[in-house]
């Protein structure tokens, strides 16, 4: 593998463990907030992010490449409400998608086929990643009362991940 895809690879797989750690801390406000069904659909998604990280590592370590872990950022422990919450998760998705993307072009530059081959079930994933997160965001902004929003707490991983 050519340093400037390592280098992508690991970038990427940073930005999935930061989402993870992310989606955990979105986790916790929610169960602190009482959306348990939201808390129960975020901690799904961090271990989902962990899992993405673990891929990447697997790709890099198959191919004889120990690979590097970046510093992350804390992730934030405070939002406005619940539409910021779903905001930043949307923007969580976009930003994972543009990286997928990124590193798919520098493995098509470097003409490195097992590297574009091992993306494409994630720039396929990331479809339907930003489509709940799209979903989210429209289904919480819809939710204008308590009542909605306890309702929709209710029903959100019914809704997100069976439609
Ligand atoms: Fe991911
Ligand atoms: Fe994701």
């Amino acid at each position: 593998m050519s340093p400037t895809i390592v280098q992508a690879f690991e970038k990427q797989a940073d930005h999935e463990r930061l989402a993870s750690a992310t989606y955990l801390a979105l986790s916790h406000w929610c169960e602190c907030e009482h959306y348990s069904g939201f808390a129960e659909f975020f901690k799904k998604q961090s271990a989902e992010e962990t899992a993405h990280a673990a891929k990447f590592y697997k790709h890099l370590l198959d191919r004889g490449i120990t690979p590097k872990l970046g510093p992350l950022p804390a992730p934030d422990a405070h939002f406005k409400d619940l539409l910021d919450v779903a905001q930043l998760a949307l923007e969580l998705e976009r930003a994972n998608s543009f990286g997928i993307h990124a590193a798919y072009e520098i493995s098509v530059e470097e003409k490195d086929y097992p590297s574009q081959v091992f993306l494409y079930s994630f720039i396929a994933e990331q479809v339907e990643e930003e489509a709940w997160a799209d979903k989210m965001v429209a289904k919480v902004r819809a939710a204008s009362c308590a009542g909605a929003l306890t309702y929709l707490d209710r029903h959100i991983v019914k809704l997100l991940t069976e439609e």
